[in-house]
């Protein structure tokens, strides 16, 4: 018996589904997609990372970092104002010392005159209104790169020692007048000591913006370059994984989150962010405080080295990576993007 068969597009032609959700109704059009979407960014959710250097050169753009410099005082001043105007609420300064002011004990972090606390006064004085977050470690200032004072034997970072040096750090940044010290150290008990030493010398309202689920991470090479931590390690693939968290380990990160939410931090944050979605929302459920990420700079040369070779669309790709992230659960986003952002978003 010969089977004669229907023309493809016959059989399609006449296909019906018998429906009652078809989710596709609510993406028809673009008011309707307007109307049920979710998730908003606003130039209000960016903090804007700033590298600060001394002297007087002209903006040096990092490599790995493409529209990222490191900016003298009067230009990092002047970058804060557009900020500003722009709508962005925030900005973290991160200085790069000259190699000669490093050394193993990371001493120009203890110095009235550092390069960052300058750089604090400054903005301050000229767009009050800003607010204006520090970094609380000693990478910037050691010799080897660490994030705090090492051993007798070399061998480790010295959590207690480290911890003691922090808490008179984070006294000089709010004297120089930080409105978030932002503790990016991970070492053991640091928040409580950090709270405990600004209330002491009078700082009652300066926050803490603790580094709190803050990851071993490969992503952080461009930034290591940016700051120079990078250079005095002789490496940008220094490991710190005997403070930072193993990126296996999803417990533990909440784990530090709530010690650091114990100890007083103001604002949690989970670091690098596009990677660690889940770890971001499990924090948002675990706590009431406020959940900040950081998109590292390592998320950022990804998108940025892609788009130069024609592979992704840099517009779309900034904003869907950002968006993730505040969809996940984070309240607000560090992001080398701010500034673009909030002028896109402006419109
Ligand atoms: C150092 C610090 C790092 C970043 C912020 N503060 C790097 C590190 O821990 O080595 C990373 C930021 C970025 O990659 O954009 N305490």
């Amino acid at each position: 018996m010969k089977c004669s068969r229907l023309p493809v597009t016959n059989m399609s032609a006449n296909f019906k589904l018998d429906l009652i959700h078809r989710p596709r109704r609510l993406r028809r059009t673009a008011s309707l997609r307007a109307m049920v979407e979710e998730t908003v960014l606003r130039p209000a959710d960016f903090i804007a990372p700033l590298f600060v250097v001394d002297g007087k050169p002209a903006p040096v753009e990092i490599k790995s970092m493409p529209g990222v410099y490191r900016l003298n005082i009067a230009d990092l001043v002047r970058e804060c104002r557009v900020l500003h105007k722009l709508g962005v609420p925030a900005v973290a300064l991160f200085p790069k010392l000259d190699p000669g002011l490093k050394d193993d004990e990371g001493t120009m972090a203890l110095s009235e005159e550092a390069l960052v606390l300058r750089a604090v006064r400054a903005v301050k004085k000229a767009v009050p209104e800003l607010t204006i977050l520090t970094d609380v470690a000693l990478d910037p200032y050691t010799s080897h790169g660490h994030d705090g004072v090492l051993t007798p034997e070399r061998d480790d970072v010295d959590n207690d020692r480290t911890v003691g040096l922090l808490g008179q750090m984070a006294v000089l940044q709010a004297q120089a007048g930080v409105d978030l010290v932002a503790p990016s150290d991970m070492m053991d008990g640091r928040i409580g000591a950090i709270r405990k030493a600004l209330d002491a010398a009078g700082f009652t309202g300066t926050g803490i913006m603790a580094y709190s689920a803050k990851f071993n991470s490969g992503y952080y090479g461009p930034f290591r370059e940016a700051v120079g931590s990078a250079q005095a390690a002789g490496t940008r693939l220094l490991s710190k994984a005997t403070y930072q968290l193993n990126p296996a380990n999803r417990r533990e990160a909440i784990a530090e989150a709530l010690l650091d939410e114990a100890e007083g931090a103001d604002i949690l944050m989970v670091k690098p962010a596009g990677l660690y979605l889940d770890i971001i929302r499990d924090v948002r459920e675990v706590t009431r405080k406020p959940v900040a990420a950081y998109q590292i700079s390592g998320e950022y040369a990804q998108i940025h080295a892609a788009a130069r070779l024609g592979w992704l669309d840099l517009a779309r790709c900034r904003h869907e990576s950002l968006l993730a992230i505040k969809r996940a659960g984070a309240d607000m986003i560090l992001s080398y993007f701010a500034k673009e952002m909030a002028a896109v978003l402006r419109g």
